[in-house]
């Protein structure tokens, strides 16, 4: 029976006390819901559908798929005339959303976990965690509360999105085996289910509703140092000199807490540092932009100016009425109410003025979990502003991104975008900043975790992303090194990091070897920008995640449906590296089509697993048959505009063709139409190519065309043909 009770849009079920609405959305969603959760404290964008939906014998016809409910309320979902879920709305011990899958399913998700890409059987917590044990798949909470869920059934895909800032927990399968149950004591049943055919377009509906990642800087793809450690200037000029004398490609460099004076924010240790702007000067000057770390709490102290405001103005938490006083590195710290429109301003001009005396183009924004060494914040601590009362339950999990939202606009005062980043993060943050995976360890098993973390993140929308390389805790090895740098070659943030009084882990730490096998596969990075600034592109508008699983590409082969040890970068690049100790050959899977080896060239053929000798030094990177990689030149040091001159299009295959975009790669210019976007094809007979959009001043002079080892080059701006029998 079907109690339909308005036929609209929202439809509304009701049957006695059991009530549940469903409303349409523009762009191939539904919101489903008991009472809508409380979304002001964040940015969400949607539309309701103006398209007539029917309602034909209690059904309604949605896409592929058909809707319905039972008596109990649940929402049937059914696909070619078969259950394909029923998701159940009760209330036990809170507020629950359940489902069943079965033992065949995956069930990814999450955000970030340091788990496998299928978490069926685990359960965890959504609430922004600072956890200092080493992080495994058990581990409930990390830094990052993304609370998508992406389900594979029978390889049909769905998604569920769980929009309040309040706590969730997810068992997926530990209570009961095959059952999911989403449970949270504070925010309402509501959730948005994405039901659409394939994961490349669940992910893409679900980044529009909670907003596509921001366009970052050409130059962020490239190399970033950073070390808990750099304790003086002399250290930092030494890192960056080194870096240059043996020509390994660097664009960033990150200052940690050190240079902060006594660990207060917007300050400088005059001893440590004694002229900021002349050493950031001295690196620009060798293209090496400096990037500040900035911390969450504010030290406790009458004679900080930053602290004084907060206290004149009611921007500090409160507990029982009284500040609340936390321990983070300063000693004695409060936590801003980040929120409040004037600490919106004053954090804003702080740190726009802060950065700007002291020549730094970055802020990476740290603790924001938010974290207190005494222990969690107790749950009513106070975080209201006027007009609206805010707990800390219902603020901890976008207190990270309240933090960040000081600052994403003070870029634009410059007209360039921003280098903005965070640890901790909602579902709704990537717009605004990027993240990395925070605290993790020089271990084997961390390596092996950075790849499915990193490709969950991607999947829940945080897609410009990655983790500390060599292992941020405890002391790493050379061949950690190598295998992490071979691994991580081409996630979209690429950074070492480690902490204090660990051994060092930059490129030339070691010895000769690692720093020419580090060196050699940044080479290749940066030889690959414009691939990879076109996948940033496709990310920021239309929500495509640069590195993906294999089943995002692959959606209906059963092999790509849960690889934790290969991802894909856009549609046409593969890496399968070795993340374990002492290997040196591996399985790799190629999914259907040829496949070449970026490095050599070697073809193999899809729908089977090869293994592949690896010894260190050796990573698999593999383009996909019959498509066209745009390159920059090799050898370059760091991306600016003088630098890129080339444009190098490798081909593959019989024929193929690619899309590229570019841009100044660095102001704000793109949003007024400055950009080019090129269609290359070939064949045959040889490369053309034509212009999509053509707004852009290209610094390309010359056009390389390599097909497996001839070459051609032509003047970039004359021609637009090249036969290929013209390739030496
Ligand atoms: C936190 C950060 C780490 C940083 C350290 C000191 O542990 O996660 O990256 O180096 O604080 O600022």
């Amino acid at each position: 029976m079907t109690m339909i009770k308005e036929n609209g849009n929202p439809i509304i079920f009701e049957n006695g006390d059991k009530k549940i609405a469903v409303e349409f959305l523009v762009g191939g969603f539904v919101r489903v819901y008991e009472k809508k959760a409380k979304t002001d404290l964040i940015e969400i964008s949607y539309r309701k559908s103006n398209a007539k939906i029917e309602v034909k014998e209690g059904a309604i016809a949605y896409g592929s798929f058909e809707l319905s409910f039972d008596d109990e309320a649940s929402l049937i979902v059914k696909k070619s005339g078969k259950d394909y879920l029923v998701v159940k709305h009760t209330h036990e011990e809170g507020n629950n959303v359940s489902f069943s899958f079965n033992s065949e399913s995956h069930i990814y998700g999450l955000g970030d976990k340091m788990a496998q890409l299928d978490k069926k059987g685990y359960a965890y917590r959504q609430w922004n965690t600072d956890c200092t044990a080493r992080h495994d798949e058990l581990e409930p909470a990390l830094y990052k509360s993304l609370n998508f869920i992406l389900l594979e059934k029978e390889s049909t895909y769905c998604g569920l999105f769980f929009p309040s800032t309040y706590p969730y927990d997810v068992d997926l399968g530990l209570k009961e085996e095959n059952k999911a149950t989403i449970t949270s004591k504070d925010a309402p049943i509501d959730y948005f289910l994405f039901l659409e055919d394939t994961p490349k377009e669940i992910v893409s509906a679900y980044s529009s509703l909670v907003g596509h990642p921001y366009m970052v800087r050409l130059k962020m793809l490239g190399n970033n140092q950073s070390r808990w450690g750099y304790e003086s200037e002399a250290l930092v000029r030494e890192v960056v000199s080194k870096y240059r004398e043996n020509q390994i490609p660097l664009d960033y460099l990150h200052f940690d807490i050190f240079y902060m004076d006594g660990y207060r924010d917007f300050t400088s240790d005059k001893t440590r540092f004694p002229n900021l702007k002349n050493l950031t000067s001295w690196m620009k000057d060798k293209n090496v932009e400096a990037v500040c770390i900035n911390d969450a709490g504010i030290k406790l102290d009458p004679e900080f100016d930053v602290y004084n405001y907060c206290k004149d103005n009611g921007l500090i938490s409160t507990q029982n009425g009284k500040e609340l006083v936390a321990t983070v590195w300063p000693g004695d710290s409060i936590f801003p109410k980040y929120y409040h429109p004037k600490a919106q301003t004053f954090f804003g001009d702080k740190a726009y003025a802060f950065m700007k005396e002291n020549g730094f183009s970055g802020l990476w924004n740290d603790m924001n979990e938010p974290v207190s060494f005494k222990g969690e914040l107790p749950e009513d601590v106070d975080f209201s502003i006027p007009g609206r009362k805010v707990s800390h339950l219902e603020e901890h999990n976008v207190y990270g991104e309240h933090m960040i939202r000081c600052f994403s606009k003070i870029f634009e005062r410059d007209n360039i975008r921003p280098y903005l980043f965070s640890r901790a993060c909602f579902a709704t943050t990537p717009k605004y900043a990027f993240v990395w995976n925070g605290d993790n360890y020089s271990l084997w098993h961390h390596l092996r975790s950075s790849i499915p973390q990193v490709l969950t993140l991607s999947l829940c929308g945080a897609m410009f992303n990655g983790d500390d390389i060599g292992g941020f805790g405890g002391h790493g090895n050379r061949e950690l090194l190598i295998r992490w740098v071979e691994a991580n070659i081409l996630f979209p943030f690429f950074r070492n990091h480690s902490t204090l009084n660990t051994k060092a882990q930059e490129p030339y730490a070691y010895d000769e070897e690692t720093k020419e096998i580090y060196t050699h596969y940044l080479n290749i990075r940066y030889e690959l920008l414009p691939y990879l600034y076109n996948c940033v592109e496709e990310m920021s508008s239309k929500g495509i995640p640069m590195v993906r699983p294999l089943f995002y590409n692959y959606p209906l082969d059963e092999k790509s449906k849960c690889v934790n040890d290969q991802y894909m970068v856009g549609d046409d690049i593969m890496v399968a590296p070795i993340v374990d100790q002492g290997a040196t050959v591996r399985s790799v899977y190629f999914p259907k089509g040829n496949w070449y080896d970026y490095e050599t060239g070697e073809k193999y053929k899809g729908g089977r697993y090869y293994a592949i000798p690896m010894p260190l030094g050796k990573t698999g990177i593999y383009v996909r048959g019959n498509t066209i990689i745009p390159c920059f030149k090799k050898g370059l040091q760091y991306i600016e505009k003088e630098e890129i001159d080339t444009l190098v299009l490798r081909l593959y295959g019989n024929k193929g063709k690619c899309r590229l975009y570019e841009d100044d790669g660095k102001t704000l210019d793109y949003k007024k139409g400055k950009f080019n976007v090129y269609a290359f094809s070939f064949d045959k007979k040889g490369v053309t190519y034509k212009y999509i959009e053509k707004e852009y001043e290209s610094p390309f002079r010359t056009l390389k065309i390599k097909k497996g080892g001839k070459e051609a080059s032509i003047n970039f701006k004359e021609n637009k043909a090249v036969a290929l029998e013209d390739l030496k």
